[in-house]
């Protein structure tokens, strides 16, 4: 069998946020996409190796906006679905207030349908065999309608039969929060990320009895055995926790706590959209530089921070990609590491 190369190939929704004053396009998967552009370019006008299967809507202008980003992050948009009948993905967001006055988090409304509910199987397959990619990004909240769940999970099956590793970020979402969703997913996954509340959830539905309490109590390797539990019932690889301000832990497939790291004190908080998609994507590209899987977390852990010092999911100006860029470069590739 071929082997897979060092690519990424990410599907899923590519949207348009929409705040009281402005639009900015998001999207978990596209987010991810667009640090991996970035962080993989390995100069100007460069294509990352990077991948993103999605479908926008024809002549609108959040399928505008998201293709001057795609652009913007030296990304194709040939594996970007243009439909005919349905319009580029909106998310109405509102900033919530605190009885004081001062902000408390944002609150969704998730448009359907939407041209992401509407991926095409055949295209993306093609693109899938085409790249054989290393990596292979999926979530679950573009799984909610029919054509794009089946998609994916096709796609998920193809990656099987390639040889790429499965990543599945569960990001659960208000409407596909299911325990049927997550399972059809999980048992996709090889690698699987999610935060505190996601593990919680997991615990709760597929876990015994009692599991579920131990996960928002500190110490992370006290979640050994009830990880064990559910990476073996979905025959799990790695499982990547991330823990907002209390940082991470990676356990391994028999629940062995791999690795661990603590939250950083922010220079400055903006605000924490698309962190835990800022922790997959350089968790990615630090893997497929080369490093070995606790300096990959490291980073992750680092450059997520970094981004909640930013307004939105991506930085305006890209000079924020350049001290990553380099420490991609210099980091000390696997097995030399002290
Ligand atoms: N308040 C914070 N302080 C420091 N780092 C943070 C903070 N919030 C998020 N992060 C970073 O972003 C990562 C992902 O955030 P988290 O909230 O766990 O994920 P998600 O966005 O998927 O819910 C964390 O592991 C950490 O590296
Ligand atoms: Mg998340």
């Amino acid at each position: 069998m071929q082997q897979p190369s060092s690519a990424v190939l990410l599907v899923g929704e590519a949207l348009v946020d929409e705040f009281h004053e402005r639009q900015v396009a998001g999207g978990a998967p596209f987010n991810v996409a667009r640090s991996l552009g970035a962080l993989l370019a390995t100069g100007p006008g460069s294509q990352a190796p990077v991948c993103l299967v999605s479908r926008i809507g024809h002549g609108d202008a959040g399928g505008a906006l998201i293709r001057a980003s795609l652009q913007r992050f030296g990304l194709a948009t040939d594996a970007v679905q243009i439909d005919t009948t349905q319009a580029t993905g909106r998310v109405t967001v509102s900033e919530q207030f605190a009885a004081d006055g001062s902000p408390a988090g944002h609150s969704f409304h998730i448009h359907t349908p939407a041209a992401w509910d509407f991926i095409a199987a055949e295209p993306a397959l093609a693109a899938l065999e085409t790249l054989r990619p290393r990596f292979f990004y999926f979530g679950t909240l573009a799984q909610r309608a029919a054509v794009s769940g089946a998609s994916i999970q096709a796609l998920a099956e193809r990656a099987r039969g390639l040889g790429c590793t499965r990543y599945l970020d569960l990001n659960l979402r208000a409407g596909t929060d299911t325990p049927e969703l997550a399972a059809a997913s999980l048992a996709q996954a090889d690698w699987l990320k999610v935060n505190d509340e996601e593990l919680d959830l997991l615990l709760r539905w597929f876990g015994r009895a009692g599991d579920a309490a131990l996960n928002p109590l500190g110490e992370a390797q006290a979640l050994s055995p009830a990880v064990a539990t559910l990476m073996q019932r979905f025959g799990l690889q790695q499982l990547i926790l991330t823990r907002g301000s209390a940082g991470y832990a990676a356990f391994a497939a028999d629940g062995a706590l791999l690795a661990q790291g603590p939250g950083l004190a922010l220079p400055r908080m903006v605000d924490t959209v698309g962190a835990g998609d800022a922790f997959s994507a350089m968790l990615l590209a630090a893997q497929l530089s080369g490093q070995a899987l606790a300096n990959s977390l490291a980073l992750a852990n680092g450059y997520a921070a970094a981004l909640c010092g930013e307004r939105g999911p991506m930085p305006e100006d890209d000079a924020f990609f350049l001290p990553w860029r380099q420490v991609l470069k210099t980091a000390m590739p696997r097995g030399e590491a002290a």
